[in-house]
């Protein structure tokens, strides 16, 4: 698949501070892409960079094979910006203020309406079209924001900070939102964001930023146990019945790495998932197997592991 955005050594600095260090990114067409980190990582000084919006200290950053820099105005046809406070104009309705982006965009005035109506049906807010900015709730200001960028047509959207003080359901309305545009329209999404676990659902790959660094990147899962274990799983088993037999069995087991034990609840690591194998040794005592489950390296954890601190 073609990259959307490359970048090569990207580094930005703001009066002698790095806020961005020789970054590398390679984001494919049709990828939701995850930036994520806590305040202050690097994540909108990179958005702002794709977007050829602030410029580079040092390094290259490439939109569609466009320079963000050089060719500011190639890339902004192609992307949409959802930044951390849209701004509307606020005593202007919904559709005035989409009617308002198409005509900056050059689109065709008799296709506006037809335009504006579609965009407000995916997000939802086409009973809302004649109602003032003003008196719209955060959510639906994201809303608004969406159907924002989907006047142009966008290849490519980038919001930062997508569920920022949005309660979990809202925020969960505009994740799904976004999975549909990438299904159906095959748009590519970076976000940024400090809240992973509401945005690690729906991203393909993430990379995760701490002091303007990118620490790690891959998909969820084997980031998970790439930083954690080298590509180890945990499996957790509950029985109930006789466990010194069942230990020594386990330990039998090949790919088991070490296995811990607390009253009858056993936590299996091992280099495979061995949960097919475990089940038939239990199957083969006179003990029951109450409970397994397999540790998910949740994003979450990653993060608590990098960001203890704050
Ligand atoms: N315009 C600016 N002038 C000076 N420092 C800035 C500016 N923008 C961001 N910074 C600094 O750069 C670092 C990264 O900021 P930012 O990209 O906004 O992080 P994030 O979006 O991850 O919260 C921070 O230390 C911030 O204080
Ligand atoms: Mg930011």
């Amino acid at each position: 698949m073609e990259d959307i955005i490359i970048s090569k050594n990207l580094s930005k600095n703001y009066n002698g501070n790095k806020a961005v260090s020789n970054l590398d990114l390679s984001i494919k067409k049709g990828e939701i892409y995850g930036l994520l980190g806590p305040n202050g990582a690097g994540k909108s000084t990179i958005i702002l960079m794709i977007l050829g919006l602030t410029e580079p200290s040092s390094g290259t950053i490439n939109v569609a094979g466009f320079n963000s820099t050089r060719e500011a105005l190639k890339v902004k046809r192609i992307a949409g910006y959802l930044p951390e406070k849209i701004g509307f104009y606020e005593d202007m309705t919904a559709e005035q203020n989409l009617a308002y982006t198409a005509e900056l965009n050059n689109i065709k005035y008799s296709e506006i309406p037809k335009k504006i109506e579609k965009a407000l049906k995916i997000v939802g807010l086409v009973e809302n079209k004649k109602q003032i900015v003003k008196q719209f709730s955060k959510g639906m200001k994201q809303r608004l924001g969406i159907a924002d960028v989907l006047i142009k047509d966008p290849e490519l959207v980038i919001f930062d900070e997508p569920t920022e003080g949005l309660d979990v359901k809202v925020a969960n309305s505009i994740l799904d939102t976004i999975i549909k545009l990438n299904k159906e329209k095959g748009i590519t999404f970076m976000l940024s964001s400090h809240q992973l676990n509401l945005i690690q659902k729906i991203c393909h790959r993430v990379g995760i930023l701490s002091n303007g660094n990118l620490i790690g990147e891959g998909k969820i899962d084997e980031l998970g146990r790439k930083l954690f274990g080298g590509g180890r799983f945990i499996i957790e088993v509950e029985i109930s019945g006789d466990t010194k037999e069942i230990l020594n069995k386990f330990s039998n087991l090949k790919d088991v790495i070490d296995i811990g034990k607390e009253g009858n609840v056993f936590q299996i690591i091992c280099n495979k998932d061995l949960r097919s194998e475990i089940s038939k040794i239990i199957a083969n005592t006179e003990s029951i197997l109450t409970r397994m489950n397999i540790k998910d390296y949740a994003l979450e954890e990653i993060y608590l592991k990098y960001f203890k601190e704050e």
